[in-house]
């Protein structure tokens, strides 16, 4: 019998490194305070962490810059710490995936120093996207070679001062590499191996969409940008690319990488998870999905039918560094106090219900919300800066975690020492320390339904069906699972079932409004 790969089915947690645990007192996260949290990781009952990028880095976009693939930034540790992180996790019987950055370096990286010290169609530059401009408006202006739009807002384009442009998907400082040169290839099989042999289990792959370009660099001219197989994202080179990836990934023991991919077209997505290519990609569906039966369904729906030929299984994901969180998605506009809470907790158990595996975000667990009111001088995300302020971005969901005690830094770093962005005062009744114990609390609830999921797991069936349910509730089966799920304000029926878990407590056999339940199936 051959058994199931560990990925398949696991929950793992994304650590962002930065705002996860400081040991040092530098007010930012870093390897040594993952370390001293594994016991709680552990004790949540997850069964892999993914890392954010801890590589030297300028943080123009929070270490998706980076400037040595081979190193720890001195400000998160050394490569000794990542070692020793990586054995403790292992002890801990939890798998470690880092994140790989492989669609643009940091401009500070030495290959973008060499390239802007060397002349235009020289070797050094063919390692990154340069162009020449094209005429502009006016004498002696010149445009952009196309009308790509940056990811972060403004143009894909910066113009050096010999007159050449390099192209950036992302920030300025986020030159994007030319995957046609066989540097870069190499470069990156190498960089793969490097942190292999360190021990790492898997890779989350960013922006794995984007590595190969239409190499006339035509404009959009309105055409979307993820569409599949466009000018900018899901060419059909990609896929080359990690078929020579998994090749170098087969040759250890149990490693597996998940792709950052976004689509316009669900179907996209199963041609990376063909079985010589990507073992897991993200589907954000249901991230983006409203609060809706009816929606939730028709993303899961979508989203198993689209990976079924595959034979892999689908991830899913609520929330993560780059999006709002959740919770706070759930509120409602006229703001029926504690509803967003119900909901992203009934949600968990939609999300752990699903077949295959689900990405938390760190402080989920807790029920934090996103930090909407940041002071502009703190703000850190490029797409704030980028937009003028127009765009908040996305430092509301990074705020550090609170782990104890009644004020800032909560136990995040040492006393008396500011996180590097400000954490809110109302977090002193959601600290881990607060919520430990409480049989109400976000935590104990998350540490109950992973811990009855991993007991689960081994005995639920790869499909799901649907059972008939009111319009505003989905009721969905998988052998002796059943999840019920009501989006609506107006209890609704149980399915049958012995009740096995519920994320606010029925009464009889109705179900709340905005609640959900596990249930063993009859
Ligand atoms: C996706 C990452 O998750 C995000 O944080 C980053 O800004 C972009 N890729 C660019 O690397």
């Amino acid at each position: 019998m051959t058994r199931t790969p560990w990925w398949r089915d696991a929950v793992v947690y994304e650590i962002y490194v930065r705002g996860f645990a400081d040991s040092s007192g530098d007010g930012e996260g870093d390897l040594r305070g993952i370390r001293s949290r594994l016991g709680y990781l552990r004790d949540l009952g997850v069964d892999a962490l993914w890392l954010t990028p801890f590589y030297p880095s300028p943080l123009a976009d929070g270490g998706y810059d980076v400037a040595d693939y081979r190193d720890v930034d001195p400000r998160f540790g050394t490569l000794g710490d990542f070692d020793a992180l990586v054995a403790d996790a292992h002890a801990h019987g939890l798998r470690l995936i880092v994140d790989i950055v492989p669609n643009h370096t940091s401009d500070r990286h030495r290959w973008f120093r060499k390239a802007v010290a060397a002349p235009p169609g020289s070797p050094a530059r063919d390692r990154y996207i340069f162009r020449p401009g094209r005429p502009g408006e006016g004498p002696g202006e010149e445009d952009p070679p196309n009308d790509w739009p940056s990811a972060f807002g403004g143009p894909a384009w910066t113009r050096l001062p010999d007159g050449e442009w390099y192209l950036h998907l992302y920030a300025t400082e986020q030159p994007d590499l030319n995957w046609r040169n066989p540097d870069v290839r190499h470069e990156f099989e190498d960089i793969l191996r490097f942190w292999l042999d360190r021990g790492v289990d898997g890779f989350r792959i960013d922006v794995a969409a984007g590595l190969v370009k239409e190499d006339c660099y035509r404009d959009l001219a309105g055409r979307g940008v993820r569409t599949a197989n466009g000018p900018v994202y899901s060419r059909p080179e990609v896929h080359e690319i990690y078929r020579g990836w998994r090749r170098i990934l087969d040759e250890y023991d149990e490693r597996m990488a998940i792709g950052e991919v976004w689509t316009d077209d669900p179907d996209d997505l199963a041609l990376y998870l063909r079985p010589d290519e990507l073992h897991q990609v993200f589907q954000f569906d249901l991230q983006l999905a409203p609060w809706s039966a009816a929606a939730f369904r028709d993303v899961v729906e979508a989203a198993v039918t689209a990976v079924a030929p595959t034979g892999a299984a689908p991830t899913w994901v609520l929330s993560s560094h780059d999006s709002i969180r959740h919770i706070t998605r759930y509120e409602q506009p006229e703001g029926v106090p504690g509803i967003e809470l119900a909901r992203a907790k009934a949600a968990l158990l939609l999300l752990l219900a699903l077949p295959g595996s689900a990405y938390l975000y760190q402080g989920e667990e807790l029920g934090l919300p996103e930090v909407v009111d940041l002071p502009d001088e703190a703000r850190q995300d490029p797409i704030f800066k980028r937009s003028d302020g127009g765009q908040l971005g996305r430092d509301g969901c990074r705020v550090p975690l609170p782990w104890s005690g009644k004020s800032e830094p909560f136990g995040f770093s040492l006393a008396g020492v500011r996180p590097w962005l400000p954490m809110p005062a109302e977090w002193a009744s959601l600290t881990v320390e607060a919520q430990e114990g409480d049989p109400s609390s976000t935590l104990t609830f998350y540490r109950a339904a992973l811990a009855l999921r991993r007991r689960l797991v081994p005995g639920l069936p790869d499909d799901l069906e649907w059972l008939d349910s009111p319009a505003a509730a989905l009721f969905l089966r998988r052998g002796p699972l059943t999840c019920a799920l009501n989006c609506g304000e107006n209890p609704v029926r149980l399915p049958p079932g012995r009740p096995l878990l519920t994320s606010i407590p029925p009464y009889g056999d109705l179900l709340p409004g905005n609640a959900a339940a596990w249930l063993a199936s009859p």
